[in-house]
C-alpha cells in the first residue's frame, strides 16, 4: 500500500472491516437499515449524526457486541459470527459509550484487563503485557492514578482510563464511542492527537492502526477524520473526505441546523458556524398614514 498521506487520489485503500447490508434491531425495532460500510485500513474514520441515529448501535455491531438482524460484518472477509471471540478481541478493541467498571477495581487493574485476549493458561502475565499497560497509561496521562480506585475518579479521568484499557489491548482496529466525552478541551485535543498518531504510518512505511470513532463535535470530526461518515435515522447519508462531506446542505439535512461553513483558521478543514448567514433586515414597511 502506498503511503502518500490520507485521502490522496493515488492511495490504494483496503478494508479489513466491512459491513454489508447490515441491519440492526432491538427486538422488533430496526434502528440501522441495510448499511454498507468499508472501514479504510490505517485511517481515522469518524461517524457523526444526531442523537439516536444509530452510531453506537453500528459501532457495537462492528465490534460484535450486537448480532446483526440482517446482513453481516466481515473481518478479513469472514463473518464475525464465524470467528472465535478471542481472535476478534486480538484484532478489534471497542470502547463503548458508557462502559461499566467492576466495583472497587484500581486503575492499573482495569487497564490490565485490556491484555486478557493476549494471555494464555501457561503464561498469565508477560513483559509484553507489562509494557503495553505502562505505555497505554502514559499515553493517556493516567500513570499517576494507577493505584486509585476507578469509582472515585472524575468523569474525565475515568474516560482516559477506559481509553488506556482499549489501547492496552493493542489491536489493529480500534472502535471508540465518543472518547472525548467528559474531557476538558486540552484532554480532548490530546486524545484526538493520540488517535491520529495511532493511525500514522511507521517510519518504515508500515501502515498505522485503523480507528473508527464517534464524535459529536463536527469541527473536531472534520479536523481529525480521514474518512467522515454522516448518519441519519439508521442510514449513511454521506461519506468521504471531511471537506467534501461537511457542507451547509449536509448540516441542514442531517441536523436540521442552519450553518455557515468556513475554513478552520488552523487546519483549513471545514468549520461549522451555526446560524444562517447574517443579512441586514429589510426596513419595516411604513404604516400608511
Ligand atoms: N439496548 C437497547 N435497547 C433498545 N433500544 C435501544 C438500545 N440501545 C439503543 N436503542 C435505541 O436505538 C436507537 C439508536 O441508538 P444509538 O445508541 O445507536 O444512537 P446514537 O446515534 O449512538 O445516539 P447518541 O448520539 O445519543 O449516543 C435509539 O432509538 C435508541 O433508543
Ligand atoms: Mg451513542
Amino acid at each position: 500500500m502506498k503511503t502518500t498521506g490520507p485521502g490522496t487520489a493515488t492511495d490504494t485503500v483496503t478494508s479489513r472491516l466491512t459491513a454489508r447490508g447490515l441491519t440492526l434491531a432491538y427486538e422488533d425495532r430496526t434502528v440501522v437499515h441495510e448499511l454498507d460500510l468499508a472501514v479504510p485500513d490505517g485511517r481515522v474514520t469518524v461517524i457523526v449524526g444526531p442523537n439516536a441515529c444509530g452510531k453506537s448501535t453500528t459501532l457495537r455491531a462492528l465490534g460484535r457486541l450486537l448480532k446483526p438482524a440482517g446482513g453481516a460484518v466481515l473481518l478479513d472477509g469472514t463473518e464475525l459470527s464465524r470467528i472465535p471471540t478471542r481472535k476478534i478481541a486480538q484484532a478489534v478493541g471497542l470502547l463503548p459509550q458508557t462502559p461499566v467498571a467492576p466495583e472497587a477495581i484500581t486503575v492499573s487493574d482495569l487497564v490490565a484487563r485490556g491484555r486478557q485476549p493476549h494471555q494464555h493458561w501457561w503464561q498469565q502475565w508477560s513483559d509484553a503485557d507489562e509494557r503495553a499497560v505502562t505505555e497505554a497509561m502514559e499515553r493517556t496521562d493516567v500513570t499517576a492514578l494507577a493505584e486509585r480506585s476507578v469509582d472515585e475518579l472524575s468523569g474525565g479521568q475515568r474516560q482516559r482510563v477506559w481509553i488506556a484499557m482499549a489501547l492496552a489491548q493493542d489491536t489493529d482496529l480500534l472502535l471508540l464511542d465518543e472518547p472525548t466525552t467528559y474531557l476538558d478541551i486540552a484532554h480532548q485535543v490530546e486524545v484526538l492527537d493520540l488517535v491520529r498518531k495511532l493511525a500514522a504510518p511507521a517510519a518504515d512505511g508500515t501502515r498505522g492502526r485503523t480507528v473508527v470513532t464517534v464524535l459529536h463535535d463536527l469541527n473536531q470530526a472534520a479536523r481529525y477524520a480521514d474518512h467522515l461518515v454522516a448518519m441519519k435515522a439508521g442510514r449513511i447519508v454521506a461519506e468521504g473526505r471531511p471537506e467534501d462531506v461537511v457542507t451547509a446542505g449536509l448540516v441542514r439535512e442531517v441536523f436540521g441546523l442552519e450553518a455557515v461553513i468556513v475554513p478552520d483558521p488552523v487546519t483549513g478543514s471545514p468549520l461549522v458556524v451555526p446560524g444562517a448567514p447574517w443579512k441586514p433586515s429589510a426596513p419595516s414597511p411604513r404604516k400608511a398614514s
